[in-house]
């Protein structure tokens, strides 16, 4: 396919951006950590078919791992990654370094409110600081027309569509379909940590989130739905149920409608490796 260009500078990425924009291209952007799977390329896909280019950025960014996550081993192989991204057309590439996004005397970082502070955030604190800090940053250098994330990270794509809407950053956020293996599991880096026999139980996951998502829309009984698949989950093999929880779409608060849009969200962890997941009721 096309030409990848790779820039590692706010600068260069501004001058190929200003570049395309005189032309009057229209610009896609797809954050990633890198570690590449057919879940990204197909944000990428979906970027293709909104816009004109596509810009993807790699960076693994310290700022939304806690102090015991797995920053240090998190999967990292560029190279691997600008294969992949050239096998689908991508036309850049943003890799910047640590001190590029971070340079000496950075100080500045975005606290986002209550729909930051549940779920992931109260399992993780300080990751939406983390996404929502560099989230911003990315773009604002890239200034995209429109900007792609998993609906998989699905508190994240709405954490950041509240960052955009209260920060006033002129671009469309879009979600793209989770994509799964044939078992159903959730495609996730992370995947790569599960060892055989996880990777045997890890689909349960998902088929938790559809009886649960098919129980609520028969009017079941929400809280007792919950307690009995969160034993059930343990008894397949899985240890700490973070959260398995329906709440609304938007707020990710408590349903109060069962007629608008719900999701069911679980995080829970398989021996050191920590899945989540969510579906739409
Ligand atoms: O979902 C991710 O990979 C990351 O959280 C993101 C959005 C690229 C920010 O670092």
């Amino acid at each position: 396919m096309g030409d990848l260009t790779i820039v590692r500078s706010v600068a260069d990425l501004r001058t190929q951006i200003t570049a395309w924009r005189k032309q009057g291209k229209t610009i896609a952007f797809v954050p990633t950590m890198g570690a590449l799977h057919e879940g990204h390329l197909s944000l990428i896909k979906l970027g293709h078919e909104r816009a004109d280019k596509v810009c993807v950025s790699l960076f693994v960014n310290p700022k939304q791992f806690g102090p015991n996550e797995d920053f240090e081993v998190y999967p990292r192989d560029e190279q691997a990654d600008i294969g992949q991204l050239e096998g689908v057309g991508t036309n850049l590439l943003y890799a910047p370094d640590v001190t590029e996004i971070y340079p000496d005397g950075h100080t500045t970082s975005l606290t986002v409110g209550p729909i930051a502070d549940i779920l992931e955030g109260e399992c993780r604190p300080g990751f939406f600081t983390g996404v929502a800090t560099v989230v911003s940053k990315l773009l604002l250098q890239v200034l995209p027309d429109i900007a792609i994330f998993g609906e998989k990270d699905f508190q994240q794509l709405q954490v950041i569509r509240k960052v955009v809407k209260d920060m006033d950053i002129p671009v469309d956020i879009v979600g793209g379909p989770t994509v799964r293996e044939r078992d159903g599991l959730a495609l996730s880096s992370r995947n790569a940590y599960l060892s055989d026999e996880e990777r045997a139980v890890a689909s349960k996951l998902h088929h938790t989130l559809q009886g649960i998502a098919k129980a609520v829309t028969e009017n079941q009984n929400i809280d007792t739905l919950l307690s009995v698949a969160v034993e059930e989950l343990k008894a397949s093999g899985f240890g700490d149920v973070d959260y398995l929880a329906v709440r609304d779409a938007t707020t990710l608060q408590a349903v109060t409608d069962l007629n608008k849009p719900n999701r069911v969200l679980v995080a829970a962890t398989l021996g050191k490796t920590r899945l989540i997941d969510n579906i739409a009721i």
